[in-house]
């Protein structure tokens, strides 16, 4: 039998409520008929100024209580306006997507493939700020770094958090919303290092100068801020860390599997192979964010010193499976299956797992593009990643901390498959915290098994001081790894509710074959 033993950590670690956090972009049918329908629609559509979002979509993102939303990009906002989004709608301009737009001529035979459509900007700051407030969601803006000035992303600030003493706080009055928004996150450029982005650095040290002029413009309208800067590789980070330091809350980092070469991006395969193999080398292939997040993690404190993590944490800021280009405008060609949702779970464990270095993490991308979230003309549906933030979401725990899980369970060795190496891993991955109050404790499993059921007993160290009464639990599986939820069967994969009574300090729990499980025990 497997065994799962829950202890304390010996120092509290609290675990960040953003962990949880999404992502939505000008790309592909992300905000263009996606959050923003420019069509018409039976649908119903909410109030002004969300007047173009369908009800149905609200409520779908609504359930997931994101707790931090990253906005306009990515790519696209290293070619963005601000100016351009804001003000009565009929007058904003026209324009190219200058970030992806430029993929059109080139695949615009292939229908479907204008993967950059023209931006009418009918979706702008007002409006993703306002969709921010009714999620309740924290806000962050990645600012233009590539083609705007630090005055211009200066002057964004001052029209988001500035008061009505200021111009633009006057202008954002002017624009119906009196009250500040208090964007607390500002991310200063996006994948900086790479050569597709406008404003490309070449070192670290150079992003770290003109990073340097715009946290300072933008830190003086509002020094409460908290700014994120790009990380990348290990000298990168370092030298930027050197020139930046006291002006970075956040080094974030991407990353997309199971590869980044562009070449099997537009060459490769339609679906992922539905394979032993494959499926096996998918699952363990969180390691790698965990390898990337400890890498970067010594970064942090062999450059600041070793309460380093008290001044900068990770945001990793874009994660997903992406393994065809086509998948950026709409991602349901072919959908994500329910091996891409054990993945995302294995994910947010290990992100949950790394919460000394992780402050937040987000999504790419919550609707259509990369998305957990499909949007029809006649109805929305949701695939298995969305399906685990949901279940993860319900039982999380605002305030909590970190619990040492130590698993006895046999392992699963994968195979080198594209840029993922092969990888020895136990077959259940779990995370768990505690409520700061002691009153809850959640499990968050995955049985990464491709056919068996895993009999475990799951026990808990008297140091925690917890004992259990009740358990709520609810499970994510389908007879096969690679069911879809699909237009036509939106329902195939659905998350279903567990009860049990617990058995004192001592539980079992027969996890079913790649299934996504988590509990909720309710103390004393
Ligand atoms: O999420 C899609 C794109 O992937 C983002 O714009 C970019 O930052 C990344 O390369
Ligand atoms: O090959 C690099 C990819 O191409 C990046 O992830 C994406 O942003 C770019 O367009």
């Amino acid at each position: 039998m497997a065994e799962i033993f829950i202890d304390k950590l010996p120092r509290l670690i609290n675990v960040s409520n953003l962990i949880l956090g999404h992502f939505i972009e000008h790309l592909g049918m992300c905000i263009n008929n996606g959050v923003w329908t420019y069509k018409k629609t039976e649908q119903t559509l909410m109030q002004p100024p969300l007047d173009r979002v369908r009800t149905e979509l609200f409520e779908r993102i609504s359930s997931l209580r994101p707790p931090i939303i990253r906005y306009p990009g990515g790519c696209f906002s290293d070619t963005y306006h601000w100016k351009d989004g804001i003000g009565p709608r009929s007058s904003r301009p026209i324009r190219k997507n200058k970030a992806w737009g430029g993929f059109k001529s080139v695949f615009g035979l292939i229908k479907g493939f204008n993967i950059g459509p023209k931006e009418k900007n009918h979706f702008g700051t007002d409006e993703f700020l306002t969709l921010c407030e009714k999620l309740g969601a924290e806000k962050y803006i990645n600012i233009n770094f590539g083609t705007g000035t630090p005055k211009e992303a200066a002057e964004w600030v001052e029209y988001t958090n500035g008061s009505l003493n200021t111009k633009y706080g006057k202008l954002r009055a002017k624009n119906g919303h009196p009250e500040p928004y208090n964007v607390k996150f500002w991310g200063i450029g996006n994948e900086i290092f790479g050569w597709w982005e406008k404003g490309h650095c070449k070192t670290g040290d150079i992003y770290g100068k003109k990073y340097l002029e715009f946290a300072k413009e933008m830190r003086k309208i509002d020094s409460n801020i908290k700014l994120l800067g790009v990380g990348w590789k290990s000298d990168w980070n370092r030298s930027f860390l050197r020139v930046a330091k006291g002006y970075v809350d956040y080094l974030t980092l991407h990353l997309y599997l199971p590869t980044i070469n562009i070449i099997s991006y537009l060459l490769g395969w339609r679906a992922l192979p539905k394979n032993e193999n494959v499926y096996y080398s998918m699952l363990n292939s969180p390691y790698l964010a965990e390898e990337l997040i400890l890498k970067t993690r010594q970064d942090i404190i062999s450059t600041l010193g070793k309460n380093g993590l008290e001044q900068v944490k990770i945001a990793f800021d874009e994660w997903n499976i992406w393994y065809r280009w086509r998948q950026v405008y709409r991602a349901d060609t072919p959908h994500y299956n329910l091996r891409d949702g054990l993945w995302t779970a294995c994910m947010i464990n290990t992100f949950i797992k790394q919460a000394e270095t992780i402050g937040m993490a987000n999504f790419a991308q919550m609707v259509n593009v990369l998305g957990m979230i499909l949007t029809y003309d006649d109805k929305i549906i949701v695939n298995p990643n969305y399906l685990v933030f949901k279940m993860y979401s319900d039982v999380w725990l605002k305030d909590s901390s970190l619990l040492s899980v130590s698993v006895k369970c046999k392992n699963i060795i994968s195979e080198q498959f594209a840029n993922i190496p092969p990888i020895m891993k136990p077959v259940l991955d779990v995370a768990a915290m505690i409520s700061r109050d002691k009153s809850k404790l959640t499990l968050f499993c995955v049985n990464k098994h491709l056919n068996e059921n895993i009999d475990t007993c799951i026990k808990f160290s008297d140091s925690l001081n917890f004992t259990p009464e009740n358990v709520i639990g609810y499970i994510l599986t389908h007879d096969t790894p690679f069911a879809i939820n699909s237009r036509e069967n939106p329902n195939t994969i659905k998350v279903q509710k567990l009860n049990f009574v617990c058995n004192n300090d001592l539980f079992k729990y027969k996890f079913p074959a790649h299934s996504v499980v988590v509990f909720q025990f309710l103390g004393k």
